[in-house]
């Protein structure tokens, strides 16, 4: 037997029932990197070489806008429009043809773009062949029977309406993607995944600043064209890919005059690679978070965005000269070997030049108050662990939460609408695992680590907040409306294997 073929069905005993059902053995890779097991330095180099990009992408196009969502309305007030999710071929690699998933025929999927105050009905159209879907509108204050969780599957070839009001206040950088029950990392990676803004009715950022969304969103390429199933390594760490993308493109291009301010919404939509950013040569100002504007700007020098988190950022163009967006190293914790590389991805390309924009109103001190929530009546205790247990002839992975996998059918919590609660989220974990709660916004108010308590710099509106391996990470939350809300970690392969709840808000 060929050496390659021999390690996948030796691999096919250790590795439990439900990791197989999730990968083919002939697009396995990095097999090497499996912890607790030598496959040797040769079978090393092997399979690293399989996974390795040789594909190229074309760098330096300029930044495409996101298709605008159209609304179909014709009156104020309301935002009405369809979204289909269906195969679709895109060419990220000259010559090649990837075969992808895409809401509108397009990926990342329209901008939608409404205001507060608006009513949204949205027909959704799973074209997805033999498989179910949803949309989760991550992070919008939508009842539960509209937010697209796994328990309310769309069928393929079926159809429905989600509707919705976005609320006085709920001005913010939401995005959208598929939740169904075990498929949803694969979907958001095969492309399914938008950018929902709502925008403030009066808005405090000057509107010279322009408002420019940028979906960071990871792609590996086989050498065919093809996307790559996911694979051991894959289903441990989250999948990473091998390109990070801007809106679909490779480090784009962009070009502002000297002296210009320009409003950036940054999007984390990769199912698991963890961004510390910054700008070569450019301030940065953060003035937004998940759940919209902060009360007021705060100069960063770096930032970190884990998966599903979204920044607000203003920057500072005072120095000609392209000007790099990058990424720093980030150590998430990693299981296995073939760590990829993190520090020095070049995501955005700013051609400043020589001759200075229009001069622009500076930014407000003040962006709009943000009340902070009075004494919980009920804290909660949430812990991340991962196990692995091997036995002579099976190897289980667990992404847990206070010691349990997701089940549909079992709540975790049970809680009152409109009481304000204390999680603590406990990460005993050896990876990074970036929280997310459903249907609401919360406030950090404390980090402790190595027995250490921080307060966070500022006070936010998150829906998905990183927390670090060995750290717990406290945060105040009100669940306004009854219904089914889920949380887990947005590291979707991590969700996918068990590490996520239900938490039952009653009326
Ligand atoms: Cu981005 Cu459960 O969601
Ligand atoms: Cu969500
Ligand atoms: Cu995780």
């Amino acid at each position: 037997m060929h050496r390659r073929e021999f390690l996948a069905a030796g691999l096919a005993t250790l590795v439990s029932s439900k990791a197989l059902a999730q990968m083919k053995m002939d697009g396995m890779s990095n097999m090497d990197s499996m912890p607790g097991m030598d496959m040797g330095d040769h079978a090393g180099h092997d399979m690293g070489a399989m996974s390795k990009g040789a594909v190229t992408l074309p760098e330096g196009e300029a930044l495409r806008e996101l298709s605008l969502l159209a609304n179909e309305a014709g009156q104020t007030g309301l935002f009405k429009a369809r979204l289909t999710a269906a195969p679709a071929t895109m060419r990220f690699a000259e010559g090649k043809d990837t075969p992808i998933l895409a809401y509108n025929g397009t990926s990342p999927g329209p901008l939608i773009q409404a205001f507060e105050g608006d009513r949204v009905e949205i027909t959704f159209t799973n074209r997805i062949e033999g498989e179910a879907s949803t949309i989760h509108w991550h992070g919008m204050p939508v009842p539960a029977d509209q937010d697209g969780n796994p328990m309310d599957p769309v069928a393929a070839g079926a159809d429905r309406v989600y509707a919705f009001e976005l609320p006085e206040g709920s001005a913010g950088s939401y995005w959208y993607h598929p939740h169904p029950h075990g498929k949803t990392a694969e979907q958001v990676y095969r492309g399914l995944a938008g950018a929902f803004v709502v925008k403030a009715k009066a808005d405090p950022v000057p509107a010279e600043y322009g408002d420019t969304v940028l979906v960071f969103t990871d792609l590996r390429l086989a050498a065919d064209g093809s996307l790559p199933d996911n694979n051991m390594t894959d289903l441990m760490n989250g999948r990473v890919g091998d390109h990070v993308l801007v809106n679909g493109q490779k480090n784009p291009r962009l070009s502002v005059g000297m002296g210009a301010k320009r409003r950036f919404r940054l999007y984390n939509a990769t199912n698991a690679r963890f961004l510390r950013l910054t700008f070569d040569g450019a301030a940065m100002t953060i003035i937004g978070t998940d759940g919209g504007l902060l009360a007021a700007p705060v100069a960063a020098n770096e930032i970190l965005l884990s998966p599903a988190e979204r920044l607000e950022l203003i920057v500072s163009f005072e120095k000609s000269g392209p000007i790099t967006l990058y990424t720093l190293d980030y150590d998430r914790g990693w299981m296995g070997a073939g760590r990829p590389a993190d520090a020095g991805l070049t995501l955005l390309t700013v051609d400043v030049s020589d001759n200075p924009a229009e001069p622009v109103p500076p930014l407000p001190e003040r962006l709009r108050p943000i009340a902070p929530f009075g004494a919980p009546s009920v804290s909660r205790r949430l812990v991340f662990t991962e196990t692995m247990t091997m036995t002579a002839t099976d190897m289980q992975m667990g992404f847990l939460i206070n010691g349990k996998a997701f089940d549909m059918n079992r709540v975790d919590i049970v809680a009152k609408a409109g009481q304000t609660e204390l999680w603590e989220v406990v990460n005993q974990a050896d990876m990074d695992h970036p929280f997310h709660v459903h249907g609401t916004q919360f406030q950090v108010v404390e980090y402790e680590r190595n027995g250490k308590v921080s307060k966070p710099a500022y006070l936010a509106w998150k829906d998905t907040i990183n927390v670090a391996r060995g750290e717990t990470v406290r945060l105040l939350l009100r669940q306004e409306r009854p219904g089914q809300r889920m949380y887990h970690c947005h590291i979707l392969e991590h969700e996918q294997l068990g590490m996520m709840g239900i938490v039952d808000v009653q009326a």
